[in-house]
């Protein structure tokens, strides 16, 4: 039985970003109240989710993912706010850059590091920062958005491949170690239809969806029902990925 999300407290990092905010809509829709991030880029976006959300209570607060500076600061702010308790966590935020994979030079060290730290390290030290607030919760549960990228090898960059590899891997050792009091899951999508990847095409969305099983783009819908489904149906898993790409990566 699928349980409310009533006075549950939901953190989006990454809330202002497509599947963020789907992620935000649906679990203000099952009565959670819901923090939004947002960068300097997209203050603006994130006050008009917040303000659209159903339910009262939602806040909008800044935070850069590979600043863990930032994340304190994100930290302090929501224990004003809410206390010391904190549901659920759901790490969003990330970014990429298209390097062709037999282009080995394009892929240099800035990139590498800066993929790494926003799309690893980031998830990561979302985590550490917010691990005593989701224990203090007795019932806490982190979502990192991962990727099929990081089982196929197939994605934007071999580096991005590597970095949702690296989630995949650290939502295992996570789990383990953060039982019982906080569960840690991901979800791993194929192609979203969301303005994640520079440049890319309707043609190549058309491509896309041809060579999908499924014979569709995931909507940030999709994704989010999946996050969603981590904190109602899914009560018993931990350490798990769950792959929602429509078929693509079989
Ligand atoms: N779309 C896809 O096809 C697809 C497929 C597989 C996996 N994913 C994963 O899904 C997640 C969300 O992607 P999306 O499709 O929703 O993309 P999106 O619409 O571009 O959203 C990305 C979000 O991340 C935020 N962000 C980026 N860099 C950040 C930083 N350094 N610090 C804090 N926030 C930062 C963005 O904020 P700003 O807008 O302020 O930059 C935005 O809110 C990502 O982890 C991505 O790897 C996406």
């Amino acid at each position: 039985m699928p349980i409310s999300l009533t006075n549950r407290l939901a953190l989006v990092i990454g809330g202002s970003g497509g599947i963020g905010a789907a992620t935000a809509r649906l679990f203000a829709e099952a009565g959670a109240r819901v923090a939004v991030t947002h960068t300097a880029r997209s203050a603006d976006a994130a006050a008009t989710l917040a303000a659209s959300l159903p339910g009262s209570g939602h806040l909008t607060l800044p935070a850069e993912i590979a600043d863990t500076a930032s994340l304190l600061a994100l930290r302090d702010a929501l224990r004003a706010s809410w206390g010391d308790a904190l549901h659920v966590l759901v790490n969003a935020a990330g970014f990429t850059q298209p390097v062709p994979h037999a282009d080995l030079d394009a892929l240099d060290d800035v990139l590498i590091d800066r993929m790494f730290a926003v799309n690893w390290r980031g998830q990561f030290a979302a985590i550490r920062t917010f691990a005593p607030m989701l224990k203090a919760s007795e019932d806490g549960l982190v979502v990192g958005i991962s990727s099929i990228a990081g089982r196929t090898g197939i994605g934007s960059s071999i580096a991005y491949c590597a970095a949702k590899a690296g989630i995949d891997v650290m939502t295992k050792s996570l789990a383990r170690v953060l039982a019982p009091a906080v569960r840690v899951m991901g979800v791993a999508p194929g192609v979203v239809d969301t303005g994640f990847v520079p440049g890319r095409s309707p043609e190549f969305n058309a491509r896309a969806a041809a060579s999908t099983p499924l014979k569709r783009l995931a909507s940030a819908e999709d994704i989010a029902s999946a996050v969603l489904a981590c904190a109602t149906s899914l009560r018993f898993a931990t350490g798990t990925t769950l792959v929602v790409d429509g078929g693509r990566s079989l």
